[in-house]
């Protein structure tokens, strides 16, 4: 399945003593981020979204207790983060857009806290030293939204008849918890989330607890492996569960609109097959929990890969449940650390549902290539290159897909079956739940094959127009 298928400040200032003059304080400020400065950055670094993510610690872990309200759309949050400064911290950052925070405290300390478009700017009573450990806790409540991203699409918390769509693909994690989000810095998580009875709450993980009381099921989740954050869920809405464990031991946990039973049952079956059949490609499936949240959200216009459990706006096909269970592999356990190189995970994900066509009695994966590639120079296709897609705008566009699988298949053409294979499983085994960048794909390609690659590469993840 196509791409387009599936989707249809201000520099804030450190306080400046009274006693330095303006002049001179400006000038330290302009030092900028190689002076020593004590204050985390207000981004990770990444110029398509620039304040995604936040500079000076990493965290660890995060303990999200969220209480919705399907009728007023009304959330309660707390979270706890348990983090570590990379830097001397006197001031810190946390992604969070909207909503209303009530109280921050650092190590049980109550913290001052100031509020800069989707930064939340949190200065400890106390400077933290490099390599400290330290939890933050920020307690927030509000109507989350979603936020809108350059290339229109809707991200984040997506409120739906019954509840609420959760995905955060590239931006969206801040729309309902304060996060450091950027796929740089990965986490486990604990969630613990609260619904009217009768309501479901799907995260991301395995099942840990679930209770009814007065009215409200509570559902606590909890994903062990590292995520990045906008791979977390916190979808609820009226869920038909489904639950069992595969013969590899592997926690399935379905959750399906009842709107979207009849559409989805055959194509979830599959589910354990699909997975069986990309460990035996990829090497052994990443996650000890796995699953589908099959919601009726249409407007969404696309599915997302979160970590363990993807979440699809309707009943997926085939094609699309491959796509996303590769993203498992390629995206969620080997995580970007820019998203100039989505590629790696779309271009790897749309390869394997031409892998699967295939293996399974459809086109191979050249009559596929060849369909592509004889698609016109004008053709939008060859709009941008996948290596290098220029913007937040074109990260999801049909290049990154489409062609970025077409390297792979050249990738394949040129070192042939078996140490492409090889060259897959090695991708994922050595960078599992970590991340890889393009050059290391790259440079790891060239090592399995002793094959100079470099032009290869060149030509089709970096070159402009039709290769
Ligand atoms: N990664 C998703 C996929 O499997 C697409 C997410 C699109 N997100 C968005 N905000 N448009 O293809
Ligand atoms: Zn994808």
């Amino acid at each position: 399945m196509q791409a387009a298928s599936r989707r249809t400040s201000v520099l804030r200032r450190e306080a400046v003593l009274a006693t330095v003059p303006v002049a001179v304080a400006a000038l330290l400020a302009a030092a900028g981020p190689a002076s020593a400065s004590t204050v985390g950055g207000s981004g990770a670094g990444d110029p398509y979204f620039p304040l995604s993510g936040n500079g000076g610690y990493h965290v660890g872990h995060y303990d999200l207790t969220l209480r919705y309200d399907t009728t007023s759309r009304h959330l309660d949050g707390t979270a706890v983060l348990s983090a570590r400064a990379t830097q001397r911290l006197t001031r810190f950052d946390l992604d969070l857009k909207g909503l209303k925070v009530t109280r921050v405290t650092v190590d049980g300390r109550t913290a001052r806290f100031s509020r800069n478009g989707q930064e939340l700017v949190v200065t400890p009573s106390r400077a933290l030293a490099k390599g400290r450990e330290f939890h933050v806790a920020v307690s927030y409540n509000g109507t989350p939204g979603p936020v809108t991203d350059p290339d229109g699409s809707a991200d984040g918390w997506i409120p739906t008849d019954d509840g609420a769509f959760v995905a955060g693909e590239p931006q969206g994690a801040m729309t309902w918890f304060p996060a450091n989000s950027h796929p740089k810095d990965k986490s486990s998580y604990d969630f613990t989330i609260t619904v009217p009875k009768g309501r479901t709450a799907v995260a991301n993980g395995v099942l840990v607890g679930q209770h009814t009381s007065a009215g409200r099921t509570t559902f606590r989740w909890r994903q062990s492996e590292p995520m990045a954050a906008y791979l977390a869920t916190a979808t609820v809405g009226k869920f038909t569960v489904q639950q069992y464990t595969t013969r590899d031991g592997i926690k399935v946990y379905n959750a399906v609109d009842p709107r979207e039973a009849n559409g989805s049952a055959s194509v979830l079956k599959e589910l354990p097959s699909v997975l069986d059949w990309e460990s035996r490609l990829f090497g052994p499936y990443p996650f000890r929990s796995a699953g589908a949240i099959v919601d009726h959200a249409p407007s969404v216009g696309y599915a997302l890969e979160t970590q363990g459990r993807p979440i699809y706006d309707s009943a997926p096909d085939l094609s699309t449940l491959v796509h996303e269970s590769a993203h498992q592999w390629f995206g969620d356990s080997v995580s970007l650390t820019a998203w100039k190189d989505i590629w790696l995970n779309e271009g790897f994900a749309t390869y394997a549902e031409w892998l699967y066509s295939e293996q399974h009695g459809g086109d191979s994966a050249q009559k596929t290539f060849d369909a592509l590639y004889a698609k016109p120079a004008g053709d939008a296709l060859w709009a941008y290159p996948p290596g290098d897609p220029g913007s937040g705008k074109n990260i999801f566009g049909e290049p990154v897909y489409a062609r970025g699988a077409m390297a792979l298949h050249e990738l394949r053409g040129a070192v042939g079956d078996t140490v492409f294979f090889r060259i897959l499983r090695a991708w994922a085994g050595e960078h599992r739940y970590g991340h890889g960048t393009t050059a290391q794909f790259v440079k790891l390609a060239e090592g399995q094959s002793g094959v100079d690659l470099g032009s290869l590469f060149q030509t089709w993840l970096y070159k402009k127009g039709k290769p």
